[in-house]
């Protein structure tokens, strides 16, 4: 893939909120075949998505009979417009309403997509958006990045069931975490990688590039799938095939509980307190494991354990031991425990 960094202006490409980012169709494709059994007679709704480019709206259109959907909506937020990638230049988002087929030929047909314009702009917290939000059962999209914990936040306040892509720092939030811990929401089984970006977005010398088609794109290694629709994944045993020793299993300084660098090295036979990485989310079985918190918000000062000079200042983190008086500062880390020991 060409990776060749375009003299753009650096000021224009801050002066506009980058939350452009277009979820591929076969990532979409991958994901959803997970969920099958939830959509039937189920309303969808899109609502972060201009239908003429959305690609959550061109999967759930043209699965509409397969999924038996009852209605499918999307909204468009400030784009009324025929152009493709917006600038969120519009006064006004639009609204399309589509409930199937009905000629039989299992393609949706344009003509029979009720499209109207919103008083408003789109937003997905607008009075008309929630209105619609209302009527849905489940929420499928890629929402704005720098709206994700206001998003959320609105999806659980009106009990929605959601599926949605996001950022796995995303745990790190406070609010998003807390809903991780009491079960109410979890990671899907994907983890989309590349993502169709504006003209006007700004290139980047890693991990931004143009094909041959002229699309511009941006890959991260952090997206994931937020969810509160149960999937099998969530109720796979993690096998265990380690055994504790305190030798391999330090604890930390700052909090009682061992330190686990991979979720692989969970030990099948220890009843205490583990820290993984947050990549063990991926993985997690409620009925298996407990969560009992963060290292951001477990962790002990290390000023009140430890002489100044020993450790690595910063935010609340996990240490560890160098073994000659010095200490070792941690990733984030989740600590669960064994619900079956
Ligand atoms: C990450 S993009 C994803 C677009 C589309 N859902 C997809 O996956 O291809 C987020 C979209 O949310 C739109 N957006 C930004 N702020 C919004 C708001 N307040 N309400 C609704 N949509 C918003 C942006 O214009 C952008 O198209």
């Amino acid at each position: 893939m060409p990776s060749k960094p375009l003299n753009r202006s650096l000021h224009a490409a801050k002066a506009t909120k980058q939350d452009e980012f277009y979820t591929q169709l076969s990532d979409i494709e991958k994901e959803l075949r997970h969920y099958t059994k939830h959509f039937k007679n189920k309303t969808v709704l899109c609502n972060c998505d201009d239908p003429k480019v959305s690609k959550f709206f061109h999967y759930f259109s043209h699965n509409f009979e397969k999924l038996k959907l009852k209605k499918l909506i999307a909204t468009c937020y400030k784009n009324c417009d025929a152009d493709l990638f917006s600038k969120n230049k519009a006064e006004r988002g639009i609204c399309l309403e589509y409930d199937g087929d009905k000629s039989g030929n299992r393609v949706p047909d344009p003509a029979k997509f009720c499209v109207h314009k919103f008083k408003g702009d789109g937003d997905f917290r607008s009075e008309e958006c929630v209105k619609l939000l209302k009527q849905a059962d489940i929420v499928v999209t890629n929402p704005p990045f720098s709206l994700f914990r206001e998003y959320v936040e609105q999806l659980v306040k009106y009990k929605k069931k959601f599926l949605i892509v996001g950022n796995q720092n995303a745990v790190s939030y406070k609010e998003i975490f807390d809903l991780i811990k009491g079960n109410e929401i979890w990671l899907g089984y994907t983890h989309p990688v590349a993502f169709v970006v504006p003209d006007h977005y700004e290139m980047r010398e890693a991990r931004s590039w143009r094909d041959e088609n002229g699309t511009n794109w941006r890959s991260f290694g952090n997206a994931c799938w937020f969810t509160n629709l149960d999937i099998a994944k969530r109720h796979e045993e993690l096998v265990l095939y380690k055994t504790y020793s305190r030798k391999s299993y330090p604890k930390y300084k700052n909090y009682d509980a061992i330190e686990i660098s991979k979720y692989t090295d969970i030990p099948g036979d220890y009843e205490g307190a583990m820290g993984v990485p947050v990549t063990f989310l991926d993985h997690y079985n409620p009925d298996q494991f407990e969560i009992l918190g963060s290292s951001r918000t477990l962790a002990r000062p290390m000023s009140e354990v430890a002489k100044k000079g020993s450790f690595s200042q910063g935010g609340p983190r996990f240490y560890l031991s160098d073994g000659e008086g010095a200490y070792r500062r941690m990733y984030d880390r989740l600590v669960i425990k064994n619900k079956g020991l």
